[in-house]
């Protein structure tokens, strides 16, 4: 909202409650009517076919403000604010430490498209590595930039020589049930001195937030 009305737009907030989407209005409904009146639409949701069901019906641009599958916008600004403390991100390093979900899919994205190497460090279970078709995605990408995508499962030297050092908090939103057992999953995938010790001299973190101290 604070970026559209800078740029001279004016942004309007639509929750759940404000939309006929929240008594059950079929998506394809909802993306005709805002058509009318809107020049665009950022949809923030979990599941990611929701914003695929939304572009197919409407005829303005509809933008992923963050799904359980992606977070592009956030990885944009992120490879905005990296190349200001870089410049060229060519070749340089971008560790993601934690579950392998959206923010470790946009990484991987982004950090391609920027011949970065990104390195997705995760436990070995299936639910909590990056979905594959995604790595597959990323992996061509990086092929064409000369970036490289790589997952792995240990984070003793995962660091080493690292630029960025990326986390995200270990339960996302609607994941608060598991968050006892992601505790445990995640116990060793820490962004602590220890790990930062490894990393370049002049490396820098990030989060996405909201950040969850001590995890
Ligand atoms: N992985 C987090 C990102 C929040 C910006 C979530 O989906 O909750």
């Amino acid at each position: 909202e604070t970026g559209i009305y800078y740029l001279g737009g004016v942004g309007l907030f639509l929750s759940a409650n404000d939309l006929q989407m929240g008594r059950g209005e079929p998506i394809k409904d909802t993306a005709r009517v805002l058509s009318r009146y809107l020049d665009g639409i950022m949809i923030r949701t979990f599941d990611h076919e929701d914003v695929i069901e939304l572009a197919k019906y409407a005829d303005i641009p509809i933008i992923n403000g963050l799904t359980d599958l992606l977070h592009p916008c956030q990885c944009l600004a992120d490879m905005q604010a990296t190349r200001s403390y870089f410049g060229d991100l060519k070749g340089k390093k971008l560790v993601y430490v934690g579950d392998g979900n959206n923010m470790a899919h946009s990484l991987m994205y982004a950090g391609a498209k920027m011949g970065m190497h990104v390195v997705i460090a995760c436990p070995n279970e299936k639910k909590y590595r990056p979905n594959e078709e995604v790595v597959k995605n990323a992996v061509a990408d990086a092929e064409e930039t000369g970036g490289s995508i790589s997952i792995v499962e240990k984070t003793d030297d995962v660091a080493s020589g690292a630029h960025v050092v990326y986390t995200d908090v270990w339960s996302s939103m609607g994941m608060e049930s598991e968050i006892e057992e992601r505790r445990q999953a995640f116990a060793g995938y820490c962004v602590d001195s220890k790990l930062m010790s490894k990393a370049a001299p002049n490396a820098i973190v990030m989060h996405c937030l909201p950040a969850h101290r001590g995890e």
